[in-house]
């Protein structure tokens, strides 16, 4: 694989039915964990990975996203005036001078594979990454994306983020069979959406990041909807497979899926007793809460 990774894709055109009635008008990226919406935790991560141009796929509902990556000139002028300079650094850096945002709609929610397509005419043809923003993956060291995107150039090959999933769980992940595990990484030989776990080659769970080649996009042009109806972007990397070396990658860090409700409350909390000014509160909150009633 040659060429710098500088292409983030972000598909957010999901229906995020799992959050309603929320998501009736918010979307669930904008849905915070402490103070921060989730798509800004993916979008830092992308930029930490050396990506410069972003690729928003939404729809016609989420205009909270393209908003907030905006000036928002009333608010910042407010603040200005009240000479609130942190406040204003903070909201003027959501997204740093020298990184672009770009952004697709995905008219119909047709699938992950869909959405991924839709941002080829701005990807072209050169590697890039995806990152789904309700995986949020908590590291101290180097984001899951730089992880990625390091092994990605080492070892000549497309990565797809894996972690180890209890047998019960394969039907809620795209499972991967892998061949030659060594540290990290192993081979991909094969990979199959939601399977039962009597029919699960493994319990490695592919998660929200992925470094892809630009191949995959002749390949989803041809991809049947398959699981859910959906056209899958497990079934097109499937079809990769039979061409090029595909790598699965443990990634160092804790991830977090807050595109459930436990999910999003667990994140919540790890965050929270990270932040030096909330820790203790939260720990003491925690403390009362679990304190027999009475
Ligand atoms: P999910 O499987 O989490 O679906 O999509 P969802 O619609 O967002 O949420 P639920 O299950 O109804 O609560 C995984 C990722 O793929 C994107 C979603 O936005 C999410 O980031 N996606 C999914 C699209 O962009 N388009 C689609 O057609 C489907």
């Amino acid at each position: 694989m040659s060429g710098r990774v500088r292409c983030a894709v972000f598909p957010v055109a999901g229906l995020g039915t799992r959050f309603l009635p929320a998501t009736k008008t918010v979307p669930k990226e904008m849905l915070p964990v402490v103070d921060r919406p989730l798509i800004q935790y993916a979008v830092d991560e992308a930029i930490e990975a050396g990506c410069d141009t972003l690729v928003f796929v939404t729809n016609r509902y989420k205009h909270a996203v393209a908003d907030y990556f905006d000036k928002a000139y009333e608010l910042e002028q407010k603040l200005e005036r009240a000479g609130k300079s942190e406040l204003l650094a903070m909201i003027r850096d959501v997204l740093p001078r020298q990184v672009r945002a770009v952004f697709v709609t995905q008219a119909e929610a047709l699938g992950l594979g869909h959405a991924v397509l839709c941002a080829r005419p701005v990807v072209g043809d050169q590697p890039f990454a995806v990152l789904l923003p309700d995986d949020l993956i908590w590291n101290r060291g180097p984001g899951a994306t730089r992880q990625l995107v390091e092994l990605a150039a080492r070892e000549q090959a497309s990565v797809v983020a894996v972690q180890d999933v209890p047998i019960e769980q394969t039907r809620s992940y795209g499972i991967v069979a892998t061949r030659d595990f060594t540290g990290r990484h192993g081979e991909i030989r094969g990979i199959v959406e939601k399977p039962r776990p009597e029919e699960a080659p493994s319990t490695l769970a592919v998660v929200g990041r992925y470094v892809l080649q630009p191949r995959i996009f002749g390949l989803l042009e041809s991809t049947k909807p398959g699981a859910g109806g959906e056209i899958q972007l497990t079934d097109a990397i499937a079809a990769l497979l039979a061409e090029q070396r595909i790598l699965a990658y443990r990634f160092e860090g804790r991830r977090f899926d807050c595109g459930s409700r436990i999910g999003l409350i667990e994140a919540t909390l790890q965050y929270a007793l990270d932040d030096e000014s909330l820790a203790g509160p939260t720990r003491e909150l925690m403390r009362q809460a679990l304190r027999p009633a009475g």
